[in-house]
């Protein structure tokens, strides 16, 4: 049943289900000859990430960074920090990024060049949205599950003040909420 504060569905459970399976077999082919290590950023990667990795069939360690830029509202507020740390260390490895949506590109812009301060081999890029059209800083996304209009969306991890990461599915989020 849908959630009282969710407009509508925008990516159902089924369909939720496909994109990871499409993007796992994608990241398996590229990364099958490679020592590459996924880090999640928390906490709205968690459902994703979970489901991700048990696709991918090949040997990977993973790691969480959190960081922030939003407060408790709708928009990012541009200034992003860590606000817990990897575990292990990304010397020479070839990072993927997994994110639950990139918006204004605040967030990846900062943990992207952190990754790389830190002497990663690589970093790349893989989220399950894509608001495109919020872009604020030029990022590239090598792995996207969907890109979506410019609304704000909840579930599967993703929240709107730490509530509504647990729906199974992606909706859209009633105005009436956090206008
Ligand atoms: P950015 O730094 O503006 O790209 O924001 C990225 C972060 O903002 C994501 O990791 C999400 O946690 C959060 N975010 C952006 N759009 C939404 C949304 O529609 N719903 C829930 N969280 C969002
Ligand atoms: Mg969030």
């Amino acid at each position: 049943m849908l959630h009282k504060d969710v407009d509508s569905v925008l990516i159902s459970q089924e369909k939720l289900e496909k994109i990871v399976k499409s993007l796992a077999k994608q990241i398996e082919k590229d990364y099958n000859d490679k020592e590459f290590m996924m880090i999640g950023l928390l906490k709205g990667s968690v459902v994703f990430m979970a489901d991700l990795m048990k696709k991918i069939n090949l040997d990977f360690p993973i790691d969480f960074i959190v960081a922030s830029s939003y407060g408790s509202g709708t928009e990012s507020s541009g200034r992003v920090k860590i606000v817990s740390d990897l575990t292990l260390p990304v010397t020479g490895k070839d990072v993927l990024i997994v994110e639950d949506i990139v918006d204004s590109g605040n967030t990846l812009n900062f943990v992207m060049n952190y990754l790389m301060t830190k002497g990663s081999n690589s970093v790349r890029i893989c989220t399950l949205c894509d608001k495109p059209d919020r872009r604020k800083v030029p990022i590239t996304v090598d792995y996207c599950g969907t890109e979506i209009p410019d609304e704000f969306i909840v579930g599967y991890g993703l929240d709107y003040d730490e509530k509504y990461r647990n729906l199974p599915y992606i909706g859209i989020l009633k105005r009436s909420v956090y206008e």
